[in-house]
């Protein structure tokens, strides 16, 4: 099996996890894509959903869905979203695809986070994948002073700007031994947006695609 059809296959698996006649949070990436695309064929099923970027949104609505403001949302049941690393604790880097905030938010309403992967993105310690990091522009500069001093090597992306008009520095060179300790520190930098490590509220379920088939590993 390509990485392609092992997306499609967690994203296909994650249905049987879709609660009847509730509103789903919905994620953002290419594992994603195809998760929207397989809930179209239960969309008779799902009453709204509510977006982490412009990008599900256009997805979303071009299969039908209603897209709900969040801020009309009592209760989001299930977030469904894939990750860039996920550790063996249900600890996440996620934003490679620059949506970081916005799922973020959604993650923090949902009452069930279902990360779907391929075997790829499982690692023992989080950080070989850049870390991104949205900030507000003018304190980019600040902000990677202070990622610097906590031993990263942060990189713009390079033409890149979110959803919410901000920048992602990629801070690479990190080793993560404490992802809860170090998504506190971030936070801390005046100007950060969002620190893309999902520790403090991290994945419920993942759903891990490979050769072998889904394995699925429940945390906390
Ligand atoms: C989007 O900002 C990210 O958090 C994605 O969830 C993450 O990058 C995984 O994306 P893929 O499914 O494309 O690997």
């Amino acid at each position: 099996m390509n990485q392609d059809q092992l997306k499609l296959a967690v994203a296909q698996a994650a249905l049987r996890h879709v609660p009847d006649g509730r509103i789903i949070g919905v994620g953002t990436g290419s594992t994603v894509d195809f998760f929207i695309d397989a809930l179209a064929t239960i969309r008779h099923r799902v009453r709204a959903t509510v977006s982490s970027s412009q990008r599900s949104t256009e997805r979303l609505r071009a299969h039908g869905f209603e897209v709900l403001d969040l801020n009309a949302v009592d209760n989001v049941p299930v977030y469904v979203d894939g990750a860039d690393e996920i550790d063996p604790g249900g600890s996440m880097i996620k934003g490679g695809g620059g949506a970081l905030t916005r799922e973020k938010i959604i993650a923090e309403v949902a009452e069930r986070f279902i990360c779907i992967v391929d075997a790829s993105k499982l690692v023992p310690r989080l950080g070989r994948f850049p870390l991104p990091v949205e900030v507000v522009p003018m304190a980019r500069e600040l902000v990677r002073r202070r990622l610097v001093a906590l031993g990263g090597a942060p990189r713009l992306r390079d033409g890149f700007v979110t959803d919410n008009g901000n920048q992602i520095l990629d801070v690479h060179g990190l080793s993560i031994d404490d992802p809860r300790a170090l998504e506190t520190q971030i936070n801390q930098i005046p100007g950060v947006v969002t620190v893309g490590l999902f520790a403090h509220r991290g994945a419920d379920l993942a759903l891990v695609g490979s050769a072998e088939g889904i394995d699925a590993r429940s945390f906390g």
